[in-house]
């Protein structure tokens, strides 16, 4: 038997309709804050990801589907799986010129994502986000916005066990200061760091601060390093960005943790960057995840754009959220005449009603009992009701039945 891929996963019946459901409500929440949806392709050119989500992050040097297409000019392509859905919103952001555009430019897509990651509870190879990325719009109230936008979204699932936690990154120039400064801190630890870290201390010396393993915690630990991590290195401009962004969040009564060991692990960002953690979650414990990203655009060949966004993880919103049963089909037609069935349930649907019928002619028992576990009417089409012209209908609830005359009183 061939079964799906290790890290991949079907969706199926209640949880296919608890993801619908998902999805709407995703929808009425962005559209109701100006946000149109986009789709882009699941493949894009792997270079795209190299220099969009950065040399030193773990998705590009360990987690991509890259493959090599030989097209039929014989010119070998290198395209990727899309790892993440951001530096695809922003190639298509510079494809279509949307900087002409009168700003700000608000976007919300549901897909596929593809990393190769070793799977786990609340980590799979194939995952699905959620996610929102604006351009256009420098102003803290940007950042707060999309901050709320995510929270109303959790709290439309009555969600509320979960803690958002937010930093700044500063912009390029503090970033630079401010990786100096650790590197000179972690430079007499990098023998006891992590494989990884040591490879992070040359390219992104930043990421070292959210490494989980125990040796590199420890060395987080020591009074020199959070001396290091807890001063307040940003810019003016970019703590006047920050402080302004807190006191929007306050006045929104949303409640944050400043977690200055928050650095998210792709390149791009800068100043703000966030998440939303839920200790019910296990190890992985972000819903989502999101931030600014001020110079990718340009960074990709485009005007310089500032833009923020966020992407939240289906799979693990799924794992946290009461699920709904599917709603009943309202009618189910019981016939042994499947053409006079088909007909009336095609009225049926016409008239925006759910209905379905018997396909296979089985005794009218076995209909009715398939009926009663799949509709709230059974309209029972026999003989007599089809040579007669009326309707026998049983409200399968009540149990009750009734014979109706046409079908205008039957809907
Ligand atoms: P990210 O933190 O890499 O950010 O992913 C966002 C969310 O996707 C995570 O918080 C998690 O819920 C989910 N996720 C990530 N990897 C997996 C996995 N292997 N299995 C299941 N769920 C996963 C981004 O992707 C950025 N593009 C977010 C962003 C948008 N920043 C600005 N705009």
């Amino acid at each position: 038997m061939i079964k799906a891929q290790r890290g991949t996963k079907d969706i199926l019946f209640l949880e296919s309709y608890n993801w619908e459901r998902i999805e709407k409500i995703a929808s009425n929440i962005f559209h109701l804050a100006g946000f149109s949806k986009i789709q882009t392709p699941i493949f894009e050119a792997t270079e795209l990801f190299n220099r969009g989500v950065g040399e030193s992050s773990d998705i590009v040097n360990k987690e991509m589907y890259t493959f090599s297409i030989g097209g039929i000019d014989k010119k070998e392509t290198s395209i990727t799986l899309r790892p993440e859905n951001t530096a695809g919103v922003v190639r298509a952001f510079i494809e279509h010129n949307l900087s002409r555009l009168s700003p700000p430019q608000k976007f919300w897509y549901f897909g596929p994502m593809f990393r190769y990651e070793r799977p786990q509870a609340g980590r799979q190879r194939q995952f699905h986000q959620i996610g929102v990325e604006v351009f256009g719009c420098e102003n803290p109230s940007m950042d707060a916005e999309i901050i709320q936008l995510a929270l109303s979204f959790l709290k439309a699932f009555n969600l509320s066990d979960f803690e958002v936690e937010i930093n700044s990154l500063g912009c390029t120039k503090c970033k630079n200061e401010y990786k100096a400064s650790i590197k000179e801190v972690l430079s007499s630890h990098i023998d006891k760091m992590c494989e990884d870290c040591k490879i992070r201390y040359q390219k992104n010396p930043l990421r070292i601060l959210d490494c989980k393993q125990n040796s590199c915690q420890e060395i987080l630990e020591l009074e020199e390093v959070k001396k290091i991590v807890l001063k307040d290195y940003i810019c003016p401009d970019c703590k006047n960005h920050f402080e302004t962004l807190c006191s929007y969040l306050d006045e929104l009564n949303i409640n944050y943790k400043i977690n200055k060991f928050l650095v998210r692990g792709l390149d791009y960002y800068n100043r703000t960057v966030f998440e939303v953690k839920s200790s019910k979650l296990g190890s992985q414990s972000a819903i989502l995840g999101g931030g600014r990203y001020d110079n990718l655009t340009e960074t990709l060949g485009g005007p310089k754009t500032p833009a923020i966004g966020f992407a939240l993880g289906v799979e693990r919103l799924y794992s946290l959220i009461e699920k709904v049963e599917s709603k009943k089909l309202d009618y189910f037609v019981v016939s042994n005449n499947p053409k006079e069935a088909l007909k009336l349930t095609t009225k049926l649907r016409e008239q925006g009603k759910s209905a379905e019928f018997d396909y296979q002619n089985r005794k009218f028992a076995k209909q009715l009992e398939k009926a009663s576990k799949t509709a709230l009417c059974a309209i029972i089409l026999g003989e007599d009701e089809i040579n007669q012209g009326y309707y026998s209908v049983k409200d399968l609830t009540t149990a009750e039945q009734r014979k109706i005359d046409s079908f205008n009183d039957l809907i």
